[in-house]
Protein backbone atom coordinates (compact mmCIF):
# COMPACT_ATOMS: atom_id res chain seq x y z
CA UNK A 1 0.00 0.00 0.00
CA UNK A 2 3.02 2.49 1.38
CA UNK A 3 4.49 1.89 -2.33
CA UNK A 4 0.98 2.47 -3.98
CA UNK A 5 1.18 5.63 -2.58
CA UNK A 6 5.00 6.61 -2.92
CA UNK A 7 3.99 6.02 -6.81
CA UNK A 8 1.01 8.17 -6.89
CA UNK A 9 2.83 11.11 -5.36
CA UNK A 10 5.53 10.97 -7.97
CA UNK A 11 3.06 10.77 -10.14
CA UNK A 12 1.07 13.68 -9.47
CA UNK A 13 4.36 15.57 -9.11
CA UNK A 14 5.78 14.76 -12.24
CA UNK A 15 1.98 15.94 -14.07
CA UNK A 16 1.30 18.67 -11.74
CA UNK A 17 4.67 19.89 -10.82
CA UNK A 18 5.56 23.00 -12.80
CA UNK A 19 7.93 25.93 -13.24
CA UNK A 20 6.65 29.85 -13.97
CA UNK A 21 8.37 32.84 -14.60
CA UNK A 22 7.68 36.27 -16.29
CA UNK A 23 10.06 38.89 -17.75
CA UNK A 24 9.25 42.58 -18.81
CA UNK A 25 8.52 44.17 -22.03
CA UNK A 26 10.42 47.41 -22.96
CA UNK A 27 11.05 50.29 -25.22
CA UNK A 28 14.34 52.37 -25.84
CA UNK A 29 14.51 55.62 -25.38
CA UNK A 30 17.89 56.52 -26.67
CA UNK A 31 20.93 54.27 -28.46
CA UNK A 32 19.29 51.74 -29.64
CA UNK A 33 22.46 50.53 -32.08
CA UNK A 34 24.39 52.88 -30.58
CA UNK A 35 24.46 50.48 -27.43
CA UNK A 36 25.37 47.41 -29.23
CA UNK A 37 29.01 49.41 -30.53
CA UNK A 38 29.80 50.64 -26.40
CA UNK A 39 27.70 54.19 -26.29
CA UNK A 40 25.41 54.23 -23.49
CA UNK A 41 21.83 54.17 -23.98
CA UNK A 42 18.66 54.06 -21.90
CA UNK A 43 15.74 51.81 -21.64
CA UNK A 44 12.19 51.56 -19.59
CA UNK A 45 10.58 48.15 -18.85
CA UNK A 46 7.01 48.12 -19.67
CA UNK A 47 4.30 47.42 -17.88
CA UNK A 48 3.74 44.18 -19.62
CA UNK A 49 5.00 40.51 -19.22
CA UNK A 50 6.11 37.66 -21.05
CA UNK A 51 4.40 34.69 -18.66
CA UNK A 52 5.97 30.87 -19.24
CA UNK A 53 5.20 27.56 -17.22
CA UNK A 54 7.17 24.81 -18.01
CA UNK A 55 6.36 21.14 -17.25
CA UNK A 56 8.88 18.11 -17.38
CA UNK A 57 6.30 16.20 -19.56
CA UNK A 58 6.68 14.29 -22.70
CA UNK A 59 9.23 13.42 -25.17
CA UNK A 60 11.93 16.06 -26.66
CA UNK A 61 11.12 20.15 -26.40
CA UNK A 62 7.86 21.55 -27.48
CA UNK A 63 6.80 24.60 -27.35
CA UNK A 64 3.10 26.55 -27.34
CA UNK A 65 3.26 29.90 -28.15
CA UNK A 66 -0.33 31.38 -27.40
CA UNK A 67 0.77 35.21 -27.09
CA UNK A 68 -0.82 37.68 -29.04
CA UNK A 69 1.18 39.18 -31.89
CA UNK A 70 1.21 40.81 -35.20
CA UNK A 71 0.68 38.29 -37.36
CA UNK A 72 3.18 36.41 -38.39
CA UNK A 73 5.49 37.62 -35.55
CA UNK A 74 5.61 33.74 -33.82
CA UNK A 75 6.37 32.18 -37.44
CA UNK A 76 8.92 34.31 -38.37
CA UNK A 77 10.82 33.87 -34.92
CA UNK A 78 9.98 30.29 -34.77
CA UNK A 79 13.46 29.03 -35.83
CA UNK A 80 15.46 31.70 -33.53
CA UNK A 81 13.13 30.76 -31.10
CA UNK A 82 14.23 26.98 -31.35
CA UNK A 83 18.10 28.13 -31.34
CA UNK A 84 17.03 30.86 -28.32
CA UNK A 85 16.16 27.33 -26.21
CA UNK A 86 18.96 25.55 -26.97
CA UNK A 87 21.60 27.85 -25.69
CA UNK A 88 19.79 28.81 -22.86
CA UNK A 89 19.53 24.59 -22.23
CA UNK A 90 23.04 24.03 -22.82
CA UNK A 91 24.44 27.14 -20.84
CA UNK A 92 21.83 26.22 -17.78
CA UNK A 93 23.59 22.30 -18.01
CA UNK A 94 20.26 20.56 -19.29
CA UNK A 95 20.94 17.76 -21.23
CA UNK A 96 19.48 18.62 -24.55
CA UNK A 97 19.05 15.09 -25.58
CA UNK A 98 17.50 13.48 -22.31
CA UNK A 99 15.09 16.60 -22.03
CA UNK A 100 11.61 16.56 -22.23
CA UNK A 101 10.17 20.11 -21.92
CA UNK A 102 6.41 21.41 -22.69
CA UNK A 103 7.06 25.05 -23.01
CA UNK A 104 3.85 27.70 -22.59
CA UNK A 105 4.16 31.30 -23.64
CA UNK A 106 1.41 33.80 -22.86
CA UNK A 107 1.48 36.96 -20.79
CA UNK A 108 0.17 40.60 -21.77
CA UNK A 109 3.13 41.62 -23.90
CA UNK A 110 2.21 41.45 -27.34
CA UNK A 111 4.42 39.53 -30.03
CA UNK A 112 5.10 43.28 -31.76
CA UNK A 113 8.72 43.55 -32.88
CA UNK A 114 10.76 46.33 -31.24
CA UNK A 115 9.09 45.95 -27.79
CA UNK A 116 11.37 43.43 -26.21
CA UNK A 117 8.95 39.81 -26.84
CA UNK A 118 12.18 37.79 -27.50
CA UNK A 119 14.16 39.27 -24.61
CA UNK A 120 11.41 38.95 -22.34
CA UNK A 121 10.55 35.75 -23.29
CA UNK A 122 13.78 34.32 -23.06
CA UNK A 123 13.99 35.49 -19.18
CA UNK A 124 10.69 34.17 -18.27
CA UNK A 125 11.80 30.98 -19.76
CA UNK A 126 14.14 30.94 -17.80
CA UNK A 127 13.16 32.01 -14.96
CA UNK A 128 10.33 29.10 -15.21
CA UNK A 129 13.13 26.22 -16.11
CA UNK A 130 15.10 27.19 -13.11
CA UNK A 131 11.83 27.26 -11.08
CA UNK A 132 10.92 23.51 -12.51
CA UNK A 133 14.66 21.89 -12.10
CA UNK A 134 15.14 24.03 -8.15
CA UNK A 135 18.11 25.93 -9.20
CA UNK A 136 17.49 28.84 -7.11
CA UNK A 137 19.02 31.36 -9.81
CA UNK A 138 19.79 35.12 -8.71
CA UNK A 139 18.51 37.57 -11.40
CA UNK A 140 22.09 38.25 -12.42
CA UNK A 141 22.74 34.31 -13.37
CA UNK A 142 19.15 34.52 -15.57
CA UNK A 143 20.05 37.91 -16.98
CA UNK A 144 23.82 36.28 -18.33
CA UNK A 145 20.95 32.75 -19.17
CA UNK A 146 18.86 35.41 -21.46
CA UNK A 147 21.83 37.24 -22.72
CA UNK A 148 23.14 33.74 -24.40
CA UNK A 149 19.11 32.68 -25.53
CA UNK A 150 19.41 37.10 -27.28
CA UNK A 151 22.27 35.96 -29.52
CA UNK A 152 19.54 33.93 -31.48
CA UNK A 153 17.62 36.72 -32.11
CA UNK A 154 19.96 39.25 -32.59
CA UNK A 155 23.25 38.19 -33.31
CA UNK A 156 25.46 39.99 -31.61
CA UNK A 157 23.50 41.69 -29.05
CA UNK A 158 24.22 44.81 -26.60
CA UNK A 159 22.46 42.94 -23.39
CA UNK A 160 20.12 45.92 -23.27
CA UNK A 161 16.84 44.14 -23.80
CA UNK A 162 17.32 41.57 -21.17
CA UNK A 163 18.77 43.48 -18.49
CA UNK A 164 15.47 45.95 -18.80
CA UNK A 165 13.24 42.19 -19.01
CA UNK A 166 14.87 40.75 -16.05
CA UNK A 167 14.84 44.12 -13.95
CA UNK A 168 12.39 46.46 -14.66
CA UNK A 169 12.79 50.04 -14.35
CA UNK A 170 14.58 53.13 -16.15
CA UNK A 171 17.57 51.86 -16.82
CA UNK A 172 21.19 53.30 -18.45
CA UNK A 173 22.96 50.95 -19.79
CA UNK A 174 26.65 50.52 -21.10
CA UNK A 175 27.95 47.37 -22.62
CA UNK A 176 31.13 46.22 -22.32
CA UNK A 177 32.92 45.57 -25.18
CA UNK A 178 36.24 43.65 -23.17
CA UNK A 179 33.65 41.12 -22.58
CA UNK A 180 33.65 42.25 -18.91
CA UNK A 181 30.48 42.55 -16.92
CA UNK A 182 28.39 45.35 -18.79
CA UNK A 183 27.38 48.60 -16.12
CA UNK A 184 23.73 49.24 -15.59
CA UNK A 185 22.37 51.96 -13.33
CA UNK A 186 18.74 52.97 -12.30
CA UNK A 187 17.55 56.57 -13.18
CA UNK A 188 14.85 58.30 -11.07
CA UNK A 189 12.08 60.70 -12.71
CA UNK A 190 10.65 63.62 -10.89
CA UNK A 191 7.21 61.98 -11.89
CA UNK A 192 6.03 59.37 -14.93
CA UNK A 193 5.12 60.38 -18.02
CA UNK A 194 2.92 59.12 -20.86
CA UNK A 195 4.48 57.48 -23.75
CA UNK A 196 2.51 55.41 -26.83
CA UNK A 197 4.16 52.84 -28.72
CA UNK A 198 2.96 52.63 -32.12
CA UNK A 199 3.61 48.96 -34.12
CA UNK A 200 3.95 49.72 -37.92
CA UNK A 201 2.88 45.68 -38.23
CA UNK A 202 5.85 44.76 -39.84
CA UNK A 203 7.61 41.89 -38.59
CA UNK A 204 11.54 43.24 -38.12
CA UNK A 205 14.74 40.81 -38.21
CA UNK A 206 17.11 42.32 -35.50
CA UNK A 207 19.53 40.03 -36.14
CA UNK A 208 20.03 41.56 -40.05
CA UNK A 209 19.49 45.14 -38.45
CA UNK A 210 21.99 45.12 -36.09
CA UNK A 211 24.52 43.01 -38.60
CA UNK A 212 23.81 45.76 -41.38
CA UNK A 213 24.92 48.61 -39.10
CA UNK A 214 27.81 46.98 -38.23
CA UNK A 215 28.95 45.77 -41.70
CA UNK A 216 28.12 49.23 -42.94
CA UNK A 217 30.75 50.69 -40.15
CA UNK A 218 33.24 49.10 -41.07
CA UNK A 219 32.90 49.49 -44.89
CA UNK A 220 32.09 53.71 -44.17
CA UNK A 221 33.92 54.86 -41.30
CA UNK A 222 34.29 58.58 -42.48
CA UNK A 223 30.42 58.56 -42.16
CA UNK A 224 29.69 56.37 -39.30
CA UNK A 225 32.17 57.63 -36.50
CA UNK A 226 30.96 60.71 -36.17
CA UNK A 227 27.28 59.83 -36.76
CA UNK A 228 28.17 57.09 -32.96
CA UNK A 229 29.92 60.50 -31.67
CA UNK A 230 26.78 62.32 -31.90
CA UNK A 231 24.62 59.65 -30.53
CA UNK A 232 27.28 59.33 -27.90
CA UNK A 233 26.68 63.33 -26.65
CA UNK A 234 22.87 63.10 -27.01
CA UNK A 235 22.48 60.08 -24.76
CA UNK A 236 24.59 61.54 -21.95
CA UNK A 237 22.53 64.75 -22.13
CA UNK A 238 19.08 62.69 -22.41
CA UNK A 239 20.25 61.48 -19.17
CA UNK A 240 20.75 65.12 -17.82
CA UNK A 241 16.95 66.02 -19.23
CA UNK A 242 15.39 63.20 -17.75
CA UNK A 243 16.78 62.78 -14.62
CA UNK A 244 18.09 65.98 -13.30
CA UNK A 245 16.63 68.78 -15.16
CA UNK A 246 12.84 67.11 -16.16
CA UNK A 247 12.96 68.80 -19.13
CA UNK A 248 10.21 67.28 -20.87
CA UNK A 249 10.86 69.44 -24.68
CA UNK A 250 14.09 68.48 -24.51
CA UNK A 251 13.54 64.90 -24.27
CA UNK A 252 11.37 64.97 -27.16
CA UNK A 253 13.68 67.31 -28.92
CA UNK A 254 16.73 64.59 -28.31
CA UNK A 255 14.57 61.97 -29.46
CA UNK A 256 13.84 63.26 -32.39
CA UNK A 257 17.69 63.87 -33.13
CA UNK A 258 17.85 60.18 -31.81
CA UNK A 259 15.49 59.44 -35.00
CA UNK A 260 17.54 61.52 -37.12
CA UNK A 261 20.88 59.57 -36.52
CA UNK A 262 18.82 56.00 -36.81
CA UNK A 263 18.28 57.30 -40.42
CA UNK A 264 21.48 57.85 -41.42
CA UNK A 265 22.56 54.52 -39.91
CA UNK A 266 19.70 53.10 -42.00
CA UNK A 267 17.91 51.60 -39.60
CA UNK A 268 14.09 53.53 -40.22
CA UNK A 269 11.97 52.26 -43.16
CA UNK A 270 8.77 54.39 -44.76
CA UNK A 271 6.36 53.04 -42.47
CA UNK A 272 8.32 53.97 -39.08
CA UNK A 273 8.78 57.03 -40.46
CA UNK A 274 5.03 57.96 -41.30
CA UNK A 275 4.55 57.24 -37.83
CA UNK A 276 6.81 58.98 -36.29
CA UNK A 277 5.84 61.98 -38.60
CA UNK A 278 2.10 61.65 -37.59
CA UNK A 279 3.10 61.49 -34.01
CA UNK A 280 4.84 64.71 -33.95
CA UNK A 281 1.87 66.39 -35.63
CA UNK A 282 -0.47 65.70 -33.33
CA UNK A 283 1.72 67.24 -30.55
CA UNK A 284 3.87 64.85 -29.37
CA UNK A 285 6.41 66.41 -27.64
CA UNK A 286 9.37 63.97 -29.79
CA UNK A 287 9.10 60.49 -31.67
CA UNK A 288 11.92 58.30 -32.91
CA UNK A 289 11.56 54.46 -33.35
CA UNK A 290 12.21 52.37 -30.91
CA UNK A 291 14.45 48.59 -30.64
CA UNK A 292 16.03 46.87 -33.85
CA UNK A 293 13.98 48.94 -36.91
CA UNK A 294 13.04 48.03 -40.23
CA UNK A 295 9.63 47.40 -39.12
CA UNK A 296 8.26 46.98 -35.80
CA UNK A 297 7.84 49.98 -33.18
CA UNK A 298 8.45 53.76 -32.32
CA UNK A 299 7.94 55.34 -29.63
CA UNK A 300 6.40 59.01 -28.70
CA UNK A 301 6.73 61.31 -25.96
CA UNK A 302 3.32 62.34 -24.53
CA UNK A 303 2.88 64.08 -21.40
CA UNK A 304 -0.84 63.97 -20.18
CA UNK A 305 -3.55 61.72 -20.83
CA UNK A 306 -5.18 63.87 -23.26
CA UNK A 307 -2.66 64.51 -25.24
CA UNK A 308 -1.63 60.64 -25.03
CA UNK A 309 -4.71 59.92 -26.50
CA UNK A 310 -4.96 62.00 -29.31
CA UNK A 311 -1.69 60.76 -30.48
CA UNK A 312 -2.78 56.74 -29.88
CA UNK A 313 -6.34 57.66 -31.47
CA UNK A 314 -4.84 59.38 -34.92
CA UNK A 315 -2.78 56.06 -35.14
CA UNK A 316 -5.79 53.84 -34.85
CA UNK A 317 -8.07 55.55 -36.84
CA UNK A 318 -5.65 54.75 -39.65
CA UNK A 319 -5.23 50.66 -38.44
CA UNK A 320 -2.52 51.04 -36.73
CA UNK A 321 -2.27 49.23 -33.04
CA UNK A 322 -0.78 51.00 -30.29
CA UNK A 323 0.29 50.55 -26.65
CA UNK A 324 -0.51 53.28 -24.16
CA UNK A 325 2.13 53.67 -21.17
CA UNK A 326 4.55 55.41 -19.05
CA UNK A 327 8.42 55.97 -18.48
CA UNK A 328 9.24 55.94 -14.70
CA UNK A 329 6.90 54.57 -12.86
CA UNK A 330 8.45 51.36 -12.02
CA UNK A 331 11.95 51.80 -9.78
CA UNK A 332 14.53 49.24 -10.89
CA UNK A 333 13.52 45.98 -9.06
CA UNK A 334 13.50 42.39 -8.95
CA UNK A 335 10.48 40.40 -10.67
CA UNK A 336 9.47 38.20 -7.39
CA UNK A 337 8.98 34.67 -9.06
CA UNK A 338 5.50 33.47 -9.21
CA UNK A 339 6.04 29.98 -7.47
CA UNK A 340 3.46 27.80 -7.15
CA UNK A 341 5.88 24.73 -7.23
CA UNK A 342 3.49 21.69 -5.53
C1 LIG B 1 17.11 45.90 -30.00
O1 LIG B 1 16.01 46.06 -29.13
C2 LIG B 1 18.20 46.85 -29.64
C3 LIG B 1 19.45 46.76 -30.50
O2 LIG B 1 20.31 47.83 -30.09
C4 LIG B 1 20.16 45.44 -30.36
C5 LIG B 1 20.83 45.28 -29.01
O3 LIG B 1 21.16 46.27 -28.35
O4 LIG B 1 21.04 44.13 -28.63
C6 LIG B 1 19.13 46.98 -31.97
Amino acid sequence: MTHLFKFLELYFIWVFSMGRGSGFGKVILFGEHFVVHGVPGIVSAIDLTVDVEVKRVGEGIHVRDERKGARGYAERKRTQQKESIERMLKIMGIDLEEASLEIWLGGNLPGFSGIGASAASSVAIARAIAEEFEMNLSDERINEIAYEAEKAYAGTPSGIDNTAATYGGLIWFRKNLSGGPNTFEGLNMKEPVEIIIGNTGVVADTKEMVAGVAERKKKNPEKYDPLFNQAESLVFEARKALEEEFDLRKVGRLMNENHSLLQDVEVSCKELDYLVNLAREQGAFGAKLTGGGGGGCMVALTPEKELQEAVATAMEKEGFKVLRTKIGVQKIRKISLISNKK
